[in-house]
């Protein structure tokens, strides 16, 4: 298959309405080729409802960074895939390390979130990683084939689903997984993949790397044969580190 090439910027909390719209407006205007790369959005849930206009006119897609399982209900604080959707989102992110281990989620959750994703005809960014400890104690496959069997249970169809691989430790760190832990970290997720699925299934999943990217390491990171793109905090915030990144990414899809 030919490699996917996605760069998505997860904002987190940062950014209001206004300053999201401004720099949505201001990318924009880059008029940038991106030809083959997906390029997706996450900003938070305000700023979603401010932009879709201009999405509609460009390249570019919009993500949310959670939702709740449920489409309505009394969950005082929550938002619904459903609700997501009318502001033009086409993906949702999923586990993302800091609603496991700051909010407490489980993988439970996140599977019932996954799944109410894809009812709603979204798709889910499903996040996985190892912290520190977990790497140090060598459980680092373990937790990966964990996260996945769970977050994955029941979903007999993972064809609108990407994996995030980002390692606890790297996220928001500056300190990037190297290219070796990378390349045998994502090898293993594309096995267990395979296992639950099929060869074919797990090849065609697109497998992000998430944990301090900057331009100065995109190239080598997704040169990696089982790097489909990247999950980006911190240098998503930025316009021309953001704008650098997607240009790797693209020149080595070019060739
Ligand atoms: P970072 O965040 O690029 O700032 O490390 C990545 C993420 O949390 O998705």
């Amino acid at each position: 298959m030919n490699k996917k090439g996605i760069v998505a910027g997860n904002w987190k909390m940062y950014k209001t309405p206004g300053e999201g719209r401004k720099f949505i407006e201001e990318f924009n205007n880059l008029m940038l080729k991106i030809d083959d790369v997906e390029v997706i959005f996450c900003p938070p849930f305000p700023a979603l409802f401010n932009i879709d206009v201009i999405l509609r006119n460009s390249p570019y897609k919009l993500g949310a960074q959670n939702c709740h399982w449920e489409s309505e209900g009394a969950y005082t604080g929550e938002i619904s895939g459903p609700m997501l959707a009318e502001t033009g989102v086409d993906y949702i992110i999923v586990g993302h390390s800091e609603r496991r281990h700051i909010f407490g989620e489980t993988d439970e959750w996140i599977n019932q979130k996954v799944s109410a994703v894809l009812d709603g005809e979204l798709k889910p960014i499903l996040c996985i990683g190892e912290t520190l400890e977990q790497r140090k104690r060598n459980e680092t496959k373990k937790v990966l084939e964990t996260q996945l069997q769970k977050g994955l249970n029941n979903i007999d169809n993972i064809s609108n689903v990407m994996i995030a691989y980002e390692p606890v430790w790297a996220i928001g760190t500056g300190e990037t997984a190297n290219t070796v832990q990378v390349k045998e970290a994502h090898n293993w997720v594309r096995e267990i993949l395979a296992d639950l699925y099929t060869r074919d299934v797990a090849d065609q999943t697109a497998i992000l790397y998430g944990g301090s990217v900057k331009p100065n390491n995109a190239a080598e990171l997704f040169e990696i044969k089982d790097v489909n793109g990247f999950l980006i905090g911190g240098a998503s915030l930025n316009i021309d580190s953001f704008k650098e990144i997607i240009l790797e990414v693209k020149g080595i899809l070019e060739g």
